[in-house]
């Protein structure tokens, strides 16, 4: 199974960034740990970061033919982005949607998810556990 895990602008920055509501580790470690655990579940994974959304909707189209499921957190781009929910149902892959920080108890404007609209299932609020266990969903339904 093949796996391709997207994050958006500013996950770059984990560790840096309002650690009180995303965490201290860095995004370095964020890989790390999603590489060791695909490893351990026998998944092959290719970790992306843009801070840019064309590059994203790139990178998501890429995938068709390439890869059996997507995790996703398109991190601002989540809240505003319909070219990267409408890349997402273009390619009809199986997309999990991944939040870091409990998006539903913070501001307004981040209330709605267009990627969502476009995911099976969502882990929110589950901190860096959150892609663990969407790499789990996808392995278990797709594998
Ligand atoms: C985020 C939540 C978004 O609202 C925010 O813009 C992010 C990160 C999260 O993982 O909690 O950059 O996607």
């Amino acid at each position: 199974m093949k796996i391709l895990v997207i994050n958006g602008p500013n996950l770059n920055m984990l560790g840096i960034r309002e650690p009180d509501i995303y965490g201290s580790q860095s995004y370095v470690a964020l890989c790390s740990l999603i590489e060791d655990y695909a490893a351990e579940k026998d998944v092959e994974i290719k970790i992306f970061q843009s801070n840019h959304e064309g590059a994203i909707v790139d990178e998501i189209q890429a995938a068709y033919g390439d890869f059996d499921g997507i995790v996703i957190n398109p991190a601002a781009y989540t809240h505003t982005s319909v070219a990267i929910l409408d890349a997402l149902k273009a390619i009809g892959l199986p997309a999990v949607e991944v939040h870091i920080s409990d998006v539903s108890k913070r501001e307004n404007f981040r209330q709605i998810s267009y990627a969502g609209m476009a995911c099976e299932k969502s882990f929110i609020g589950l901190g860096f556990e959150g892609y663990l266990r969407a790499i789990d969903y996808l392995a278990e339904k797709y594998a």
